[in-house]
């Protein structure tokens, strides 16, 4: 609250008080560190809100607003952020991954409370979009000075007036600008040519400097830092460019078709709003084509090797004395996973968007296999972001990707597994969005990832439904897959959605179990925001991301695809937990009955296959997707047995 106070001593007009997050996928090192520094001391968006209402009651007078993510926000209730925050003395929020167009409850919320939805602006926002946003601040715009995360940068970037000029063309919003501005010299220029300049990663950082110090010191130490950069603000004249706004009224936009009933959704930062829509409009004019049509066969044929066979699990069937079990053989795809269709799909897209530059994060490693061969093959540069302790576990596949030419890069931040990943590859992506495709690896993120995913990975489901008719002649009873983000269960899902009769079982990662660590989103999550989309999440009452845990990589995550939080709410799939023991089980079972080693993920799979074949009857039919192979586990199971292999 000191702090708070020197900053206003220090003459800042207006305060940005961080609300801390897990997964802060726009920030730079310093902002991480922050966030991570403030969740250890237990900060939560309610302690946000007392140290206003506290640092008002000695003397703090300048507006407030509260930056941060939106999942603490919605976990804490927008009624009551708006009441608690009303009382506080808040002025108004900057949420980093809520475009109006997803947040309009947010900002109708906030504007009958008199507090203002601070809209972002980047480099990359078109024109009609700058209207738009500018329609629904309730005060001002936060320009984005640079597509990139925040932090300190040495250099101003060298278009910064023409950005600011074209975003005065297009509103009457007073603008601050930030990202990257730490020294009295910058705050200096930018102050020529907008009415606000933003400093953040600096401030931390000077009260970082002097952490060694007393309470009282390093507030005083933050009042001359401040004061060093606000002397240098030049005046501005208060009516630039209000004659020239474009757009008078809120405009509230039709977003349905971005759903899945309440999940779903596009909650990005404003720097990739502009890709998202260029990526829409490529998938859309694709789909009319033809000769994408044709392309996306071909490979499924010549490169992956599809139609992948649908085999009748003899043995295990005799065995196990129930209902006859099926596998559709997706182990045997090229690289040895489903995900290499979703890889040459979204290759092909990003060729068709002339994107030369590809960045993927990976799990189990499979995604990452995928994507550097399809890069390899179609000769685009491949970045993949791997969990450190990921790396660890599949350094086979670390190894397979560097043979295919792709740089791999351990991510050493959070919980060092695949949702760090993610956010590493989000960081990447708004950094470098112009000429990088983002090939996400699941039915996860934003729209329209899900839904390209989802169609990519259907081939599964369509062939497998057509195979059965052929080989069985009948739909089988029961469908089962396993879900991590959920792409080869959707994928294998969809094309039997319509028949009422076959029901669909998603095998979640139960881990050490309903008490212990897992990573079972749909059984033990709630509604949330991460990673771009609305869906269940393993979180805390405070919105914070929690801890996962899974034998199988792939699975380790603690969000899952949007259209399965669809189809669990609606009834249409029911989705259990296995764990790590069970999952065990089923591996050795299926490798020594059917002489076919399945990775540890689908092997949750094939655990509850196995409890359903002995609960139905003989004349029934289980089809389970067999999406992996084992290779790449060999090194953990080994070490569970404790064998040592040199
Ligand atoms: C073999 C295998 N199966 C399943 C998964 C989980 O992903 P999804 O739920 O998207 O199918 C992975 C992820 O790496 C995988 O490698």
């Amino acid at each position: 609250m000191e702090l708070l106070l020197a900053l206003q001593n220090g003459g800042a007009d207006v305060l940005e008080l961080g609300v801390p997050f897990t997964d802060p996928q726009a920030d730079g090192a310093t902002i991480q560190k922050a966030n991570e520094v403030a969740l250890s001391y237990g900060v939560t968006l309610q302690s946000c809100i007392n140290m206003v209402t506290d640092a008002r009651s000695r003397g703090l007078t300048v507006p407030v607003v509260l930056m941060g993510y939106y999942n603490p926000f919605l976990a804490y209730g927008l009624d009551k952020l708006m009441e608690d925050s009303k009382n506080a003395g808040i002025d108004g929020f900057i949420v980093v991954d809520l475009p109006p167009e997803e947040g309009s409850i947010f900002v109708t919320k906030a504007s009958s409370k008199g507090l203002s939805y601070i809209p972002l602006v980047s480099p990359t926002t078109t024109n009609d979009r700058i209207a738009y946003l500018s329609s629904n601040a309730g005060s001002f715009m936060y320009c984005v000075s640079v597509t990139g995360v925040t932090g300190a940068r040495g250099d101003l970037p060298s278009d910064l007036k023409s950005f600011v000029d074209r975003v005065r063309e297009n509103s009457n919003a007073p603008l601050a600008v930030g990202f990257g501005i730490s020294t009295p010299d910058q705050v200096a220029e930018v102050s020529k040519v907008a009415e606000g300049v933003v400093v953040g990663s600096a401030i931390i950082s000077a009260i970082d400097s002097a952490a060694s110090k007393s309470p009282l010191e390093r507030a005083k130490h933050l009042e001359n830092y401040t004061s060093s950069l606000t002397s240098k603000l030049a005046l501005k004249s208060s009516d630039s460019g209000s004659n020239k706004f474009k757009t008078a009224a809120p405009v509230i936009k039709d977003i349905s078709n971005r759903n899945f009933g309440e999940f779903g959704g596009r909650y990005i930062p404003e720097t990739l709003v502009d890709a998202h829509r260029e990526l829409e409009e490529a998938y859309a004019k694709a789909l009319a084509d033809p000769k994408f049509h044709e392309e996306i066969a071909f490979y499924r044929r010549e490169f992956i090797g599809g139609p992948t066979p649908l085999y009748f699990a003899e043995n295990l069937t005799n065995k196990v004395g129930g209902a006859r079990i099926w596998f559709k053989r997706e182990e045997l795809a090229h690289t040895g996973a489903h995900k290499i269709n979703n890889a040459v799909g979204q290759a092909i897209l990003a060729k068709r968007l002339g994107k030369k530059r590809i960045i993927a994060e990976t799990g189990a490693g499979q995604h990452g296999v995928a994507t550097a061969a399809v890069c390899a093959h179609f000769g685009l540069d491949c970045t993949v972001y791997m969990g450190a302790v990921d790396c660890e576990r599949q350094a086979l596949n670390v190894f397979r990707m560097n043979v295919l030419g792709a740089k791999v890069v351990p991510v050493e931040s959070g919980s060092k597994t695949l949702k760090d990943a993610i956010n590493e590859a989000m960081r990447d992506w708004v950094t470098n969005v112009r000429d990088t495709h983002y090939l996400i690896g699941s039915a996860i993120g934003p729209h329209p990832f899900p839904t390209i995913v989802r169609d990519f990975q259907s081939v599964i489901g369509k062939e497998a439904r057509a195979q059965m008719l052929d080989k069985a002649g009948k739909l089988p009873d029961v469908v089962v897959a396993c879900v991590g983000g959920g792409s080869n269960a959707i994928g294998m899902f969809h094309p039997f959605i319509n028949d009422h009769s076959v029901k669909l079982v998603g095998a979640e990662a139960g881990g050490e179990g309903p008490s212990g660590l897992n990573s079972a989103t749909l059984t033990f999550g709630k509604p949330g925001v991460l990673h771009g989309t609305k869906t269940y999440l393993l979180q805390d009452l405070t919105g914070q991301v929690t801890k996962t845990k899974s034998i199988s990589a792939g699975l380790d995550y603690p969000g899952v695809g949007p259209e399965h939080a669809f189809l669990k709410d609606s009834g249409r799939a029911t989705y259990v937990a296995v764990t790590d023991k069970q999952a065990m089980e089923a591996f050795f079972e299926v490798s020594k009955t059917e002489g076919i080693i399945p990775a540890l993920e689908p092997s949750h799979a094939l655990y509850q296959t196995i409890q359903i074949a002995k609960e139905l009857g003989r004349d029934k039919d289980v089809l389970v997707n067999l999406c992996g192979r084992g290779d790449k586990d060999m090194m953990t199971v080994a070490k569970l047995m404790n064998v040592k292999i040199t």
